[in-house]
């Protein structure tokens, strides 16, 4: 049976982070639709072009667009063992269609961790972010240095600070977060779906729990 996780959090809970190491111990591929979306802005499409204006202001970019984008990654053949969903879907109507997408490739979602983390930590975190500009790996001023400042340690490429990371554009990515998907806590309850996280704590914590739940899956009571 194909693993279909999805990653549920504020930004800055470390939906990222954990998805990333976890892909690797599963196999599957991670799909981030923020990630999407900035791999469309640097090659300046279209629809980078577009996203861009809703991602700077923290709002949200309009579900047709997302849903379209994402679920053409999801019918890509690297999929069909399953996939580690970061980031989407954020909506009701995402959720939706997320589900009859998969439905119509016979599968489902297995399983949705839910990262909690207080908003002082999300904005702690999120202006303490650094990315790499080649490479996409992530660092934290204050959690997780790179060795030399500005530098990646994987690739050496230049290290950024995402342009939607300053403090008042995480502030209402917040409220975007409670206002648009935080429905989707009471929508992946109902299905049985939805387990858990004390996200503040260290990383690797983290993990645990999160490869204990989707090892769980389909497992009874
Ligand atoms: P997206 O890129 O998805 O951003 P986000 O949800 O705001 O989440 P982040 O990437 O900021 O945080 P994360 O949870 O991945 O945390 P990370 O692991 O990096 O979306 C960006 C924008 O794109 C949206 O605002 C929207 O405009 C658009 N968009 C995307 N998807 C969309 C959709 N489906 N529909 C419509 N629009 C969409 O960790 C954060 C930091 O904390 C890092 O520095 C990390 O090193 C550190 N850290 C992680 N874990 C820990 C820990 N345990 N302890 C200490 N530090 C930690
Ligand atoms: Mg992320």
């Amino acid at each position: 049976m194909a693993n279909v996780v999805v990653m549920l959090g504020p930004p800055g809970s470390g939906k990222g982070t954990q998805a990333k190491r976890l892909v690797d111990v599963l196999g599957i591929p991670h799909v981030s639709s923020g990630d999407l979306f900035r791999h469309h802005l640097s090659e300046g499409t279209e629809l980078g072009r577009m996203a861009q204006k809703y991602m700077e202001r923290g709002e949200l970019v309009p579900d047709a667009v997302t849903v379209e984008m994402v679920i053409d990654r999801l019918r890509q053949p690297d999929c069909e063992e399953g996939v580690v969903l970061d980031g989407f879907p954020r909506t009701l109507t995402q959720a939706e269609a997320l589900d009859e997408a998969l439905r119509e490739q016979g599968m489902a979602v297995s399983v949705v961790p839910l990262i909690h983390v207080s908003d002082e930590e999300v904005i702690r975190r999120i202006t303490a972010r650094r990315v790499c500009k080649d490479c996409g790996a992530v660092y934290n001023l204050a959690f997780e240095r790179p060795e030399e400042e500005g530098v990646c340690d994987v690739c050496g490429g230049e290290l950024y600070q995402r342009e939607d990371d300053d403090q008042e554009t995480v502030r209402h990515r917040l409220y975007t977060y409670y206002r648009e998907t935080s429905p989707l806590i009471g929508y992946y309850f109902a299905q049985g779906l939805l387990v858990e996280i004390d996200g503040e704590r260290p990383m690797a914590d983290v993990q645990r729990d999160l490869r204990e739940a989707v090892a769980q899956v389909g497992e009874p009571g």
